[in-house]
This record gives C-alpha cells, structure tokens and sequence, in this order.
C-alpha cells in the first residue's frame, strides 16, 4: 500500500489509472476507523478496481468549542486496517496542503445544511462540502462510498455532486451497529463505561419511531412522541433534536405517507451522539 501526502501525487496516481481505463474507488475519512469504516471499505474493494482511503481530519468542519484537538488520530491501526482491506493508497495530505496561503474559496449547500446538525454546527457542511470538493479533485475518483451514519452528510454530497456535476457516483451504505444496537462512531471512544451503556437508548428510540410507522401511524408528532418517550426514560440524556423528515428534502414531514428518515441527536455528558433510521409507511390495500 502506497502512503501519499501530497495532493498533487495523488492526483498524478488516479489520472494515470483513468487513463488505462482502471476505475477508481474512494472512502473519504477522517481517521480512527472502525468496522463501519471497515464495510465501506470491503465494499469500495469489491465495486472498484483500485482504491483511495483518505485520512484528514478537517479543521473546517469543527466548531471553536468543538474536539479537534483531542479528535482521535491512531494513525498506525489506520493503515493496518487500510492494508488488511486491499487498500491501495492512504492519502493524508497536511492541513497546509489541504489549506494553503492564500485559500479562500468555499462551497455551501445552503437548504440542506440550514437544519439539524447545522443548527447545532453551524459551520460545520460548509467544511465538510468544502473538503469533499476538494478531496475529489485531488483524488479524481470515478465512485465514492459514505456511511448512512451520517445521513444529512450524504444527502448533502448527493445534492453538491449533482449541483456542480462532479461525475462521482456516489454510494451510500448501511451504519454498521454494535451488538447492542449502538451505532459505530470515532467518537465512541469519548463514552464513559456507564454512557456506552446508557447510549443505545437513542438507538430504541429510532427504532420506536420506525415501530410506529410500520404498524399504520401516519402522524409524524406521535411518530416523534413516541421517540421522545424513550429518550425521556433515560434521564441521563437530553434530547438535541429528534424528527420525521422526508429522506430527500430532510424537511420536516407532517405525515408519514411514504418514505420518511427519523433523525436524532442527543447529549449523553460531554458526548454528543447521531443517528437515524429509515422508515416505509404500511401499504394500504385497495381492492379493485
Ligand atoms: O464523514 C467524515 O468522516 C467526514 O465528514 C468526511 C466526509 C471525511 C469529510 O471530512
């Protein structure tokens, strides 16, 4: 596995594989890979001919009172998984390669970044579109697969590779759980033993809205009372935000007639925790 730093490397690597006709597959990341991170791999391995794992954690997409500082950065296990999956570059560029002297152009996917996770980060997708653009510019993949974990993320990516025409096919694959139901994050890690315990609640509370939903509720505010019912029963944790949206928009819904994600993100301690899952209204059957 080659190990590349420097954007303009990586990019003379993939143009010369596009040339020779190879596709080239990406993961984009930001390091502390766990078996989400895993499965996206195997996945990209299995859908591509060569492939890029990125490793930066982007200063841009953290808040002032964010933990970039203390963002895990075990670089070693990184590149082992990356050499156990059949990677064929880790790229890590240097935040002075990523952001020059100079820079100042940035890309913002207004709607779509205005609620949830943007009302509690403001800055953080105008980093993420912002790094996103760029990595695939450096890396010039042909497709690139991302976790549902971070669902307002990848319909974002959708929405700004369709918007600016990047020609990336963009693949978007299920959150890998802990046996408990917990979903997989680098930040986990921030979990004390009694909060990795408490944590799943905002798993049960997914799954109650889903519950709801498949056995015939439409509303979506009992949809989400149901969900707030869970939360509410671990006092340890306070609700951020908990919602019935449609999966494209990610507007609020009014009623479950369709598709619907249930987004949630809650504050267990210091941590701060996301989820979603995606819910089908039960099919009426009409008779002729
Ligand atoms: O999901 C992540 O790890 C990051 O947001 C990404 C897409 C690598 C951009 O920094």
């Amino acid at each position: 596995m080659k190990i590349l730093r420097s954007p303009a490397a990586m990019t003379a690597w993939s143009e010369g594989l596009r040339r020779e006709g190879v596709s080239v597959g990406f993961v984009p990341t930001m390091g502390a890979l766990h078996e989400g991170h895993r499965a996206l791999i195997r996945e990209a391995r299995l859908r591509c001919d060569a492939l890029v794992v990125s490793i930066f954690v982007n200063p841009t997409q953290f808040g002032p009172q964010e933990d970039l500082a203390r963002y895990p950065r075990p670089i070693s296990h990184d590149r082992a998984i990356c050499r156990q999956e059949g990677v064929d570059v880790c790229f890590e560029p240097t935040a002075e390669a990523m952001y020059p002297t100079g820079f100042q152009t940035t890309v913002t996917v207004p709607a779509i970044a205005r609620r949830w996770e943007g009302e509690s980060r403001p800055h953080h997708f105008a980093g993420v579109a912002t790094v996103v653009t760029k990595l695939f510019g450096m890396v010039r993949p042909h497709r690139a697969l991302f976790g549902q974990k971070d669902f307002q993320q990848s319909v974002l990516v959708q929405r700004l590779v369709n918007d600016l025409n990047l020609g990336v096919d963009i693949v978007v694959r299920p959150t890998v759980r802990e046996q408990d139901g917990l979903a997989m994050s680098s930040r986990n890690v921030y979990l004390s033993p009694d909060e990795r315990r408490r944590a799943v609640t905002l798993y049960k509370s997914l799954q109650a809205g889903a519950a709801a939903i498949r056995t015939g509720e439409t509303d979506a505010k009992t949809v989400r009372s149901a969900m707030v019912r869970v939360i509410q029963g671990e006092p340890a944790m306070t609700i951020d935000y908990l919602a019935v949206c449609d999966p494209i928009t990610l507007e609020p819904l009014p009623t479950v007639a369709r598709k619907a994600v249930l987004l949630g993100a809650v504050r267990l301690g210091t941590v701060r925790l996301i989820d979603n899952m995606l819910a089908a209204a039960k099919q009426v059957r009409r008779h002729p």
